[in-house]
């Protein structure tokens, strides 16, 4: 399915409010929930681990797709799985193993994503499009929200045509606003990720994000 799909981002949500920001932006029409986890190591900042995201579940009636700015992976893997987690994104340059994580996440019961960040060229991945269900193409460097777009059309241009038939996703996080939503997605994304375009002053108010005529390619 490659009609586009919005997942707001919780990173901008209330932190005190997770279960009704998550049901509000279900009700505003969020396709998925973006989940992202940080350990003050891989990026330089801190959010939730497995129990809070074990928490967030009940809540999500879409898909939750947890977004792992941690390393190591693989040992955390089983963990969001018993959390929940539907997609289990671990980031590339993470560690020297990608292809075996990717393989434990699938053996997890769960889709498995790998994503780029903005210095990390499409053929990276190459080798890995046949163990993955979703690319995530990093527009900002990873750790905080409300970041300025950084322009990775080339790259997300290049992996959709690598990518060729196969069922894989392209997921775009950081800085995606109705104005770079629409450029992301003619390059050939399907999966918008957006934090404060849908977060105003720490909670829903203004989900710009939706009802635009972003086209799918
Ligand atoms: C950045 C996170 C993003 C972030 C996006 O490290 O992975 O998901 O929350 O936030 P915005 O949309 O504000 O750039
Ligand atoms: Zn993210």
């Amino acid at each position: 399915d490659r009609s586009i799909k919005i997942a707001p981002s919780i990173l901008s949500a209330d932190f005190a409010n997770f279960g009704a920001e998550i049901q509000a932006i279900e009700a505003q029409g969020a396709d998925w929930v973006h989940i992202d986890v940080m350990d003050g190591h891989f990026v330089p900042n801190l959010t939730f681990g497995p129990p809070a995201v074990k928490a967030f579940r009940p809540h999500v009636k879409t898909v939750m797709d947890v977004h792992l700015m941690i390393t190591p992976v693989d040992p955390y893997i089983q963990a969001y799985a018993d959390a929940g987690a539907d997609i289990l994104t671990a980031h590339i340059e993470a560690g020297p193993h990608t292809h075996r994580t990717l393989q434990a996440i699938r053996a997890a019961s769960m889709k498995a994503g790998v994503a780029l960040n903005p210095g990390t060229p499409a053929d990276a991945v190459e080798h890995l499009l046949d163990l993955t269900d979703l690319v995530c193409v990093m527009t900002v460097n990873p750790g905080f929200g409300g970041q300025k777009f950084i322009d990775m059309t080339d790259k997300v241009r290049k992996l959709r045509q690598m990518i060729g038939d196969r069922p894989v996703h392209i997921e775009i996080d950081g800085g995606v606003d109705p104005i770079t939503a629409p450029l992301v997605a003619a390059a050939g994304a399907d999966v918008l990720v957006a934090g404060s375009a849908v977060f105003k002053g720490g909670s829903v108010s203004s989900p710009e994000v939706y009802g635009k005529n972003i086209s799918a390619v």
